[in-house]
């Protein structure tokens, strides 16, 4: 790519990102950045476009998932561990219904920046500037803490380092065990669901019991005891990633050091702008949120620029288009893929379309339109012929009432309970393991439930 420099996005139209009121201190945060160690190597953004190429020809499934924003208030070993765990476990189940392998991707370990609806926000007589995340302001109620600050990059750095040290000593230090699989469904109160989900954890159980006897386990089968899992982020914003982007010794391709797979907002994929500009440049798998204004011109260009040589795994389409809004937009998109011969992983997104204001005044999803919209993108696959190749999920392993619904019902009543996101709803353990047996479901073939499959064998 002759045309193309870490810091060619400079010249082009951005969007959503800071204006940093003191230029020295920026320019002094870019150089530090630029000399420290990279968090990822070339080699494991290789492997997972690799592994995200089969997705794409119709052998994977993709399951990404974790914080809308990381924060460094919440930010600790409890917290890592328990939405890796919950990650596991979904892709146990789905690995299980699927009979297919599942790729695992992280929000994590450098989610920090967010694009915004609007520049300011009214906090009860106060307009203040936006919150934009922990990477690039603070969210207090103040003026002086809404101020874009260049040392929170460095800040978001260890933060990201330590967070994927965590992660790197869980996938293969012995906490990946498959075999815990009888607690999972502990905490879902009765209801038919759960019943379903009792039985399918109890075939995976069985399952993992026979090949225990056959000698197959954690101490034998190396796979059973480690897993690849992986870290992305929305790259929002560019000096950081540009300050992390990196020559790779052995091949001479760029690669951005910030995560495995970087994506594109869908306020910020303009074809001629910052974000898609940076983003081509480098050999990361790139995820493109796909929304109701995605044109179908639009998007063509898009998958030209990001993925000319139309490598499998490269591109990710994420439709995140809201629960009823499946059927008039993706087959539109789908054809565009499909008149390009384009390859591409499908993936949904079903929070972003589906986020809505509680009478509290709680910002919430409704686990019910959630699950609507995953349903509405398989029929659609399912009837195009295409591979449903992905989730995309906000979720925490922890027990927040932030989205309304679910087998433990959490209500708009709840939601003051435990609401600590620092921007969208999340999905909690719970919810999104109940989200992942539906799943399952429709990947086990959506024709009949999946617990009525597991009981007839
Ligand atoms: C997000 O993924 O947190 C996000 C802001 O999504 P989108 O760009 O699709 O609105
Ligand atoms: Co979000």
């Amino acid at each position: 790519m002759t045309d193309w420099t870490k810091s060619s996005w400079r010249t082009k139209p951005r969007v959503q990102m800071p204006d940093y009121r003191d230029a020295a201190a920026l320019q002094a945060v870019e150089t530090r950045l630029a000399k420290y160690p990279p968090l990822v190597f070339a080699g494991e953004a290789r492997r997972l476009k690799a592994e995200l190429g089969n997705v794409a020809r119709g052998d994977g499934f993709l399951l990404q998932g974790g914080d809308c924003a990381e924060s460094f208030a919440e930010f600790s070993a409890d917290t890592i561990r328990d939405t890796f765990k919950v990650m596991l476990q979904m892709a146990m189940v789905l690995t299980y219904g699927a009979k297919l392998p599942v790729v695992k991707v992280g929000r994590m370990a450098g989610q920090f920046a967010k694009p915004r609806s609007a520049p300011y926000e009214k906090i009860g007589d106060l307009e203040l500037p936006s919150y934009r995340g922990d990477i690039i302001n603070d969210i207090s109620p103040t003026a002086e803490a809404r101020e874009p600050d260049p040392e929170k990059m460095l800040r978001a750095y260890t933060q990201a380092a330590a967070s994927l040290n965590l992660l790197r000593a869980f996938s293969t230090g012995g906490y990946a065990d498959v075999q815990q699989v009888h607690g999972w469904t502990l905490g879902f109160t009765e209801t038919d669901e759960a019943e379903a989900y009792r039985a399918m954890a109890e075939r995976i159980s069985e399952t993992l019991d026979f090949m225990r006897a056959a000698g197959v386990t954690g101490e034998t089968a190396y796979a059973l005891r480690t897993v690849d899992f992986y870290v992305s982020h929305e790259s929002l914003l560019l000096e950081y990633e540009e300050a992390l982007t990196r020559v790779d010794s052995t091949t001479g391709q760029v690669v951005a050091g910030s995560g495995h797979m970087l994506w594109i907002g869908d306020r910020t994929r303009q074809p001629d702008g910052a974000h898609v500009e940076f983003a081509r440049g480098v050999i990361n798998p790139i995820g493109l949120k796909c929304g109701p204004s995605t044109t179908e011109e639009d998007l063509k260009v898009l998958i030209d620029k990001l993925n000319p040589e139309n490598e499998a795994g490269r591109l990710t389409l994420i439709a995140r288009f809201g629960a009823g809004e499946v059927e008039k937009h993706l087959p539109r998109l789908i054809n565009v893929v499909r008149e390009m011969g384009a390859e591409v992983v499908w993936s949904c997104d079903p929070m972003h379309g589906n986020t809505i204001k509680a009478a509290s005044g709680y910002k919430t999803r409704p686990f019910d339109r959630v699950l609507k919209e995953v349903q509405e993108f398989f029929a659609v696959h399912r009837a195009e012929g295409t591979h449903p190749g992905g989730v995309h999920f906000e979720m925490t392993g922890k027990d927040v009432t932030e989205c309304t619904g679910g087998v433990k019902a959490v209500s708009d009543e709840n939601l003051s309970d435990r609401y600590h996101t620092a921007c969208d709803p999340r999905l909690n353990a719970t919810q999104a393991l109940e989200l992942a047996f539906l799943v399952a479901e429709e990947l086990a073939g959506g024709d009949k439930p999946l617990a009525e499959k597991v009981a007839n064998g």
